[in-house]
């Protein structure tokens, strides 16, 4: 384990590529509805990085992925691969995950929407999972340990009836897209590493309707449930502070974190 501790000025770039991360998502909501395909969702963001943001869109040619964004729309956990033949329609829940590259700093975050008329069990499920983020994100803080987090979110998430994805993490993040430490999503109170001033990393938790347990398909990228039944995620990324975190991916509604 070779965790980097990050100060003031790498937090800053940090924050600049988080920012440009979480503008994406706020520029690609008006358009996530019945009708548009995953796959031109995925072409909008990637124009906007590359012309407006001029920066890079980090996901192309990562262990030779090419698309900018990951979309996981229903029962598909993450790493859905955008599609111009994926329709979205009413009642299906969609993740829009994308990671930007400015001045040699990644910025990742990750969004759950409701497309058209939903069904109260999936406005739920996007709900309380954003609400394991949100409460492992208000613990997060010098002297806690990653297990605290993780109990935190598998604790809401099982008060709930569902089911914490073990087989995908959240991680390190800096000038290295995936660093150490690996953040459960799931864990004991007090075990595992002592968070202090300076790490920086992502809280992603994807949690599940039904069973925990993952297939990836043939195209060997796309995670789903094992049940078929519906997975929604939240991502944010953050630095550890003196006395909490700051979350630097924020977006204009969240200025209460
Ligand atoms: N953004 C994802 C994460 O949260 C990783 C996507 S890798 C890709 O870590 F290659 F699938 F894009
Ligand atoms: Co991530
Ligand atoms: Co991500």
């Amino acid at each position: 384990m070779n965790i980097s501790i990050k100060d003031k000025n790498d937090i800053e770039k940090l924050r600049n590529a988080g920012q440009l991360a979480a503008n994406v998502l706020n520029m690609i909501t008006e358009h996530v509805k019945p009708g548009i395909s995953t796959g031109k969702l995925d072409d909008i963001c990637h124009d906007f990085i590359v012309n407006e943001q001029k920066a890079i869109p980090a996901n192309i040619g990562y262990n030779g992925y090419e698309k900018t964004s990951c979309i996981s729309v229903n029962q598909v956990i993450c790493h859905g691969i955008p599609n111009q033949n994926k329709i979205l329609k009413d009642n299906d829940i969609v993740n829009i995950d994308v990671t930007v590259l400015k001045d040699d700093w990644y910025g990742d975050t990750s969004k759950m929407f409701l497309v058209g008329k939903t069904q109260p069990h999936n406005e739920k499920l996007v709900t309380v999972t954003q609400e394991c983020l949100y409460k492992a994100i208000e613990i997060a803080k010098p002297g806690i340990t990653l297990g605290d987090i993780g109990h935190v979110i598998q604790t809401h998430a099982e008060k709930n009836h569902y089911s914490v994805v073990e087989d995908y993490c959240g991680h390190g993040i800096g000038k290295v897209y995936h660093e150490d430490p690996q953040v459960l999503h799931f864990g004991k109170p007090g075990t595992g590493i002592e968070l202090v001033e300076g790490m920086c990393f992502t809280i992603e938790p994807m949690i599940n309707q039904g069973t925990k347990y993952t297939k990836i398909l043939s195209d060997g990228w796309t995670v789903e449930t094992k049940d078929g039944r519906n997975s929604a995620q939240w991502e944010h990324t953050i630095a550890i502070t003196s006395n909490g975190c700051d979350v630097l991916t924020k977006r204009d509604e969240e200025r209460f974190l």
